[in-house]
């Protein structure tokens, strides 16, 4: 496990390891999916109150103590509230300029079709639409088929990218280099990544405005 890196976890129970990366908390009271491949589905969404959310805190606290024990309903309510209060880390002053807004137009050209939510999510797609690898989403007890479009708050510091935190940047995301067999910086050792390959056929200097536009994000 020290080989898959700090806040991995393997959830898809089979024989083999498929860490995947533990998603980021931050403004979890926007998104409509609780984890990557859309297992669950958040209900209290629009509403200030965690109520989703605490019944499922209580659950994994309920199932982390082998069911010996239930928590008092306000440690639950609390741990929902406190997950609800959690903030990226805040933006340095962005300036806007003609890259940012070319970005902003080739964003809503190539990729709102998926990420369509204010917060960059989106309803969940058929993880053979995505192409990543498919081991969470066809996982045997929790697997669903879809992966959710990553939400995309902050995602200038979300990195390591996809649902199993092996990609190191948005340029390697979105640059064609990660296709290829010659690629070397993948998390899981070298050889190619395959899938998303949104923005991989973009022009080097459209690329780069695309990401100046997701710095903003
Ligand atoms: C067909 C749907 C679809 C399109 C089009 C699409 N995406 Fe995605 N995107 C996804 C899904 C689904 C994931 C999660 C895939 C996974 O983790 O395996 C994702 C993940 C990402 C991530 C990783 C975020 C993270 O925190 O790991 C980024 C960044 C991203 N997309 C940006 C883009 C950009 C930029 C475009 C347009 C060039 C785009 N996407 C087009 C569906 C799409």
């Amino acid at each position: 496990m020290a080989s898959w890196g700090p806040g991995r976890a393997d959830i898809t129970e089979d024989d083999d390891e498929d860490p995947v990366a533990i998603p980021d908390l931050w403004q979890l009271r926007d998104q409509t999916a609780l984890t990557q491949a859309a297992t669950l589905r958040h209900r209290s969404i629009g509403d200030d109150a965690p109520l989703a959310l605490a019944i499922r805190q209580e659950t994994q606290i309920l199932h982390a103590n082998r069911e010996r024990s239930r928590p008092p309903r306000e440690l639950a309510w609390a741990l929902a509230m406190y997950l609800y209060s959690l903030e990226p880390p805040a933006h340095a002053t962005i300036v806007a300029d003609a890259s940012i807004t070319r970005g902003r137009t080739i964003f809503e050209r190539d990729c709102t079709s998926c990420h369509s939510d204010p917060n960059g999510a989106g309803p969940p797609i058929a993880a053979a639409d995505i192409g990543t690898d498919p081991a969470l989403a066809n996982g045997s007890s929790r697997g669903t088929g879809l992966y959710r479009p990553a939400p995309l708050t902050a995602v200038r510091d979300a990195a390591p990218y996809l649902h199993h935190g092996v990609v190191p940047t948005l340029e390697d995301l979105l640059g064609p280099a990660r296709l290829r067999p010659t690629y070397t910086r993948g998390a899981h050792g070298p050889g190619p990544i395959a899938g998303h390959s949104f923005g991989t056929e973009l022009a080097p200097s459209a690329r780069a405005d695309l990401i100046a536009y997701l710095h903003t994000r």
